[in-house]
């Protein structure tokens, strides 16, 4: 049985004061679901605030991006050994934002992955397809080739860390995400069955521990089917992670 992940991406929202009132909330309202893992990914600049209220709580915290390099003339970027600094155990990686509005590629993926599995961070590698890519039917060819350029780069021992580590997949079609149209649950099991297949391939033992959550319009009204089906472990929560008790009920169906 995997443990179902529940990821809130506050992509760039919050600000002191509503942060504070929107984890203390969750503080309060997750306490006592033991059964799911539950995290925030919150812009950089808050990631202290998040440290100091969320320590000794059953939630983590995470960044939303990360860069590959260690240090450096990066004006802007924050570096994986940053992450940890601040306590985080988590960062997305691949989000489709950062792909379509950052022009990062597979490539910058691949190498964001390694640094973050160095830096003993669990990478959440997001992986999805354009609209009209779907609509092309070759939702299955990108999030292979998404998912192939960031395990093709792995070695064994790689592996092996980004499993101990408890890496995870987030299935985020494009055409999904912000939009208020959800994949169905049918289609987010068709696609993860396909990524664990596709993880099987290479290393069937591994394939059964990883976890594959889907994102894309989650909402407290969607989650419990899609959370039923049995390849889709969880979810990647952007717009209700901002909402307190739409999360806090997301979290509980997870639970
Ligand atoms: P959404 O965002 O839930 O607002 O669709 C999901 C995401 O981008 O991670």
């Amino acid at each position: 049985m995997r443990r179902k992940l529940v990821v809130g991406n506050w992509k760039m929202h919050g600000n002191l004061n509503s942060n504070q009132i929107l984890l203390e909330s969750l503080i309060d309202g997750l306490k006592d679901y033991k059964n799911a893992d539950y995290v925030v990914c919150v812009p950089n600049i808050y990631l202290f605030q998040a440290r100091s209220l969320l320590e000794n709580t059953n939630i983590s915290w995470g960044g939303q991006n990360v860069n590959q390099h260690e240090q450096g003339a990066f004006t802007g970027a924050v570096a994986p050994h940053m992450l940890t600094d601040l306590g985080c155990s988590y960062v997305l990686l691949g989000h489709s934002e950062r792909r379509v509005l950052f022009h990062e590629t597979n490539l910058t993926a691949a190498a964001r992955f390694d640094a973050a599995l160095k830096a003993g961070l669990t990478p959440i590698l997001c992986v999805g397809e354009t609209l009209a890519e779907h609509e092309a039917g070759l939702t299955e060819v990108i999030v292979a080739s998404q998912m192939d350029a960031v395990m093709a780069t792995l070695d064994e021992q790689e592996s092996a860390k980004a499993m101990q580590l408890n890496m995870a997949f987030a299935y985020e079609p494009v055409w999904a995400v912000g939009t208020g149209r959800s994949a169905t649950p049918e289609q987010a099991q068709s696609v993860h069955a396909f990524i664990r297949n596709r993880i099987a391939r290479r290393d069937a033992e591994a394939a059964t521990h990883v976890r594959i959550i889907y994102g894309g319009s989650v909402k407290a009204q969607n989650a419990k089917e899609l959370f039923a089906k049995p390849d889709v472990d969880g979810g990647l929560v952007g717009g209700a992670s901002l909402n307190a008790e739409e999360f806090i009920e997301i979290c509980r169906l997870a639970n």
